[in-house]
């Protein structure tokens, strides 16, 4: 590597000579012009071919359209159809809706610094609010609704019922874990993987199981605070 090189990688900030670390130094800058020039370029292109599909089609094409966007847009195109997503959130792929025929996308609100796998499942038949800092495993599942679609068991038994779902601030929730209608999970909780919640789970504290039962709480003087400054969104009811 010539002296020049080296300068110029040494003048990168960490995340840049990390991609010249993956890339090298000409696929880094080549990445680089693509961000600034074809991405939002590529963006608009995705929205205005969603914006159709929904004409023509309607909501549940579009969210069979959402499945197969890479995640580079799918905050653009979740805030296209009316969710709040922070600037910095990171969504995984193969992201999957239900019930959004009603509201497209709007109950959904997803704070800021939140992390999510892939393969997750939003169900928007009531709001949805993913509060600041959580990580959101693999395969979880937000369901805000339960209809018995065709069976006579919703005639009495079972009636249609939806409710909101809240995560609070810095949840971490577990991969394969599923969260019912009505459920809120208090700030800095953790909920263990493959885990069934069906009611609410306090701040700070560790529960897991199927339904998710606290198995211990946490010495909060190990956590340190948010910065209240900062704060996106702080869900109803999840701090004590
Ligand atoms: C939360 C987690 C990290 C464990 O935390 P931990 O504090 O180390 O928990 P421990 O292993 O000390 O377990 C404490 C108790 O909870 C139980 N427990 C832990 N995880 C559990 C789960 N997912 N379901 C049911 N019980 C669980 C343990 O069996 C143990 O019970 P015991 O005291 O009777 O033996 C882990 O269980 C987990 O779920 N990880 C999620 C991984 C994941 O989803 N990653 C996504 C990609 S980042």
């Amino acid at each position: 590597m010539n002296q020049w090189t080296a300068s110029l990688i040494q003048q990168l900030d960490d995340e840049g000579q990390r991609s010249v670390a993956r890339r090298g130094l000409v696929g880094h800058y080549v990445a680089g012009t693509y961000r600034t020039i074809a991405r939002p370029i590529a963006t608009r292109q995705i929205i205005m071919r969603a914006k159709i599909v929904e004409f023509l089609w309607g909501m549940d094409a579009v969210a069979n359209m959402l499945v197969t966007i890479p995640e580079r847009y799918i905050n653009a195109f979740l805030r296209a159809f009316g969710a709040t997503v922070a600037e910095d959130a990171i969504v995984g792929d193969n992201l999957r809706m239900a019930t959004i025929h009603v509201n497209r996308f709007e109950p959904l609100t997803i704070g800021k610094s939140v992390n999510t796998g892939r393969r997750l499942i939003f169900d928007l038949s009531a709001e949805v609010t993913i509060g600041d800092h959580c990580g959101l495993g693999n395969d979880t599942a937000y369901i805000s609704h339960t209809d018995f679609a065709r069976s006579p068991l919703k005639a009495e038994l079972f009636p249609v019922r939806s409710a909101p779902i809240r995560i609070g601030r810095g949840a971490f929730i577990g991969s394969n874990t599923m969260v019912n209608s009505g459920v809120t999970i208090g700030q800095c909780a953790v909920i263990g993987a493959n885990s069934v919640v069906l009611s609410n789970i306090p701040p700070y504290c560790f529960a897991a199981g199927s339904p998710a039962k606290v198995i211990r709480e946490f010495d909060r003087s190990k956590i340190p605070p948010f910065n209240e400054a900062e704060a996106f969104i702080i869900p109803e009811g999840t701090t004590d």
